[in-house]
């Protein structure tokens, strides 16, 4: 099937942002499409209320890639709340749009965010469940 992305995710496909780990991170994500097996992990550094760093890794198509970078640079220097606000739709609009066959990636880069502050929740002894219950698996 053709199709074509816009500039923005070609250039976030070819130079993406915040690629790598955090070593002693706060709250790690990760999360994976069950139908094309693409994987995606988050870091998050957090201080006080504030995502200070955040890095990722995946493992997928260009469309991922280009998402999970342009989710991480939605979501940097922002507080939680605001992380937790992110979603699929805002990603895909900040990378002016995706083909239709790959709304699905733009999906696991937010869930991703949200499995990662889940983590953070759990490691810091609070009820995660209300970030999970966000996460549409
Ligand atoms: Fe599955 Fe892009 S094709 S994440």
């Amino acid at each position: 099937m053709a199709f074509t992305y816009s500039e923005k995710v070609m250039d976030h496909f070819a130079n993406p942002r915040n690629v790598g780990e955090i070593e002693n991170a706060d709250g790690i994500g990760e999360v994976g499409n069950s139908k094309c097996g693409d994987i995606m992990k988050m870091y998050l550094k957090i201080d006080g209320d504030t995502i200070s760093d955040v890095k990722f890794k995946t493992f997928g198509c260009g469309a991922a890639i280009a998402t999970s970078s342009m989710a991480t640079e939605m979501i940097k220097g922002k507080t939680i709340d605001d992380a937790l606000k992110l979603t699929n739709k805002a990603v895909m609009e900040a990378l002016d749009g995706l083909p239709p066959v790959k709304v699905h990636c733009s999906v696991l880069a937010e869930e991703a965010v949200k499995s990662a502050l889940s983590d953070y929740y759990e490691r810091q002894g609070i009820d995660p469940e209300p970030i999970v219950g966000k996460i549409d698996k």
